[in-house]
């Protein structure tokens, strides 16, 4: 063989070396950039370079700002699995790498005793001779970590040249790091927008268990979203049933109090005489029957919330008491002289008009002035008809789950008898309808003739308790008749072949019972 084929061969060779290299750095850019995560795409890269450059072993290490440790991010090839590494900056090669920005390279490893190369096993290292080069990952400067890779020793290799080449691969990864950091801090940062959206959402609209989306209800929700993280004493008026108890819990729930006791006193439930034990608690010998000490819910709400309902109930002296507890925000046990300070956020309720029990004397002025720092009116169901609907439907969903039944509609007819009715017991009333209901109703709709009589007669006044069986029938006729006129989609001759009866007597019916057909069409 002529010396001058073997330089055409060298400068073949050399050639595909370089073409070898440029695709490599295509391919290591592709899996940089294509793979959903950083960390996939590097694995890729360093597969790439076994393949291609016979790297017997590669890796990433990345510089953990906040533990300042160096990590192991990527490794390919003969590396124990599962194994952690991690070096301080400083220590040993990739140490070096780290702190000085520069590559190193070590053309025969077992002749490196300072070596510290943690991923390998060292009796693997001796078997054949390798060549280690490391290379930084800078970011604007900053060496934020290294490539390593060991590759087969070969004497005549140009050291400079594969420097250079993984130089440009670490390169690339850097630039594929930034990336993947820019695109993490802006998914962090939309993570951290949602977040507090969703707490303002929260604590504007999601009070616990309120239902209702009324006009009247929404400046209830305002109110409380107003109120609920101040320290204010709130006054709850409306009739009974209006929801005042839930939103008394609203409150608190959304108050920096929530982790703390929810202490309720019913004022009209206990008996004067011990409502103030109830409240202020005894010491032990305090009257006949006190054993032993006992707190008050005064003290048992201590950092939370306490919601003393039915306040126009109280005695004219247990006023007198609460007064000044409330006034000094401290109190004695019942019996006792020790004076308690205790930190809690008031709450009270009632359904009564306390202007005209501070008229007729029942009630103290200047405990009204105490407890009316800010009131929230809960308006009556029949102020707020949009909502009947909705509640419906929520308690149906609540008692079909409750019974274990299956409903899961509200007919025309009956959803007419809800709407028209004045609910004077408000959304209790409403709640004890819907329960009733879906415990007689035997199939998946509620009909009208599951609502109770209060409820059956036209005029719905609730003045009548009792509805003849009379009424009754008529009402379960309109129903009947209402239902097919919905599924016939308002064509009465269809609607009365459906309930088997001629189209004559149907449109009869029809009008008696002042039924709107035109409605039913589509
Ligand atoms: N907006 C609402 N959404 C869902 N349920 C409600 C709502 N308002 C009231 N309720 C339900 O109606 C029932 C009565 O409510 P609540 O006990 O809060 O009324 P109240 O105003 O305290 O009545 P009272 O003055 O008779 O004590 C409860 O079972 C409650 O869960
Ligand atoms: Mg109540």
């Amino acid at each position: 063989m002529s010396s001058s084929v073997s330089v055409r061969t060298d400068a073949i060779e050399a050639h595909a070396g370089e073409v070898r290299k440029l695709s490599t750095l295509l391919e290591v850019s592709q899996a940089l950039l294509t793979e959903r995560f950083f960390r996939d795409g590097l694995h890729k890269a360093l597969e790439i370079l076994g393949r291609h450059h016979g790297a017997v072993r590669s890796m990433v290490v990345l510089l953990n700002e906040r533990t300042g440790d160096v990590e192991l991010e990527a490794a390919a090839g003969e590396i124990e699995p599962g194994k952690r590494v991690r070096y301080r900056p400083g220590e040993g090669v990739t140490g070096q790498v780290i702190a000085t920005g520069t590559p190193v390279i070590i053309p025969q490893v077992s002749r490196e005793p300072s070596f510290l190369h943690r991923a390998a096993k060292r009796q693997e290292l001796a078997n054949s001779e390798l060549t280690y080069v490391a290379a930084p990952i800078s970011i604007d400067g900053q060496t934020v970590g290294v490539l390593g890779v060991d590759l087969p020793f070969k004497p005549d290799r140009d050291y400079q040249r594969t420097t250079t080449f993984l130089g440009v691969v670490g390169s690339m990864i850097a630039q594929a790091l930034t990336v993947h950091r820019l695109i993490e801090a802006d998914r962090q940062q939309l993570v951290d927008e949602n977040t507090h959206l969703r707490e303002e959402l929260k604590s504007r609209y999601d009070f616990s268990n309120l239902v209702g989306t009324s006009g009247p209800m929404r400046r209830v929700y305002e109110q409380v979203a107003q109120v609920a993280r101040a320290p204010t004493t709130v006054l709850l008026r409306g009739e009974s049933g209006t929801g005042k108890e839930l939103v008394a819990h609203a409150l608190h729930y959304n108050s920096p109090r929530a982790k703390k006791p929810f202490v309720k006193v019913s004022c009209a439930a206990l008996p004067q005489e011990l409502i103030e034990s109830e409240l202020f608690g005894y010491e032990k010998g305090a009257f006949t029957g006190a054993a032993a000490q006992k707190k008050g819910r005064f003290e048992l709400a201590e950092g939370g919330t306490l919601f003393l309902d039915e306040i126009g109930e109280l005695s004219q002296a247990t006023q007198v008491k609460l007064l000044r507890a409330l006034q000094e925000r401290e109190f004695e046990r019942l019996g006792g002289t020790e004076t308690i300070r205790v930190d809690l956020r008031l709450v009270a309720a009632t359904h009564k008009d306390l202007e005209k029990a501070i008229a007729a004397g029942d009630f103290r002025k200047d405990l009204y002035y105490r407890l009316n720092v800010f009131t929230i009116f809960l308006p009556p169901l029949r102020e707020r008809k949009p909502d009947i609907l909705l509640l419906a439907n929520h308690f149906l969903d609540k008692f079909s789950r409750e019974h274990g039944k299956h409903v899961k509609r509200i007919s025309t007819p009956a959803i007419d008898m809800l709407m028209a009715y004045h609910w004077p017991g408000n959304v209790r009333e409403l709640e004890n309808v819907m329960e009733r209901a879906v415990v007689v109703c035997d199939a998946r709709v509620i009909h009208a003739h599951h609502l109770p009589p209060t409820l059956q007669t036209a005029e719905a006044s609730g003045t009548s308790v009792t509805a003849t069986l009379h009424d009754m029938l008529e009402a379960y006729e309109r129903d009947i008749l209402q239902d097919a006129l919905k599924s016939a989609r308002g064509n009465r001759a269809k609607a009365a072949r459906l309930v088997g009866t001629s189209e004559r007597i149907f449109n009869y019916r029809v009008r008696q019972y002042h039924i709107d057909w035109r409605r039913f069409r589509p």
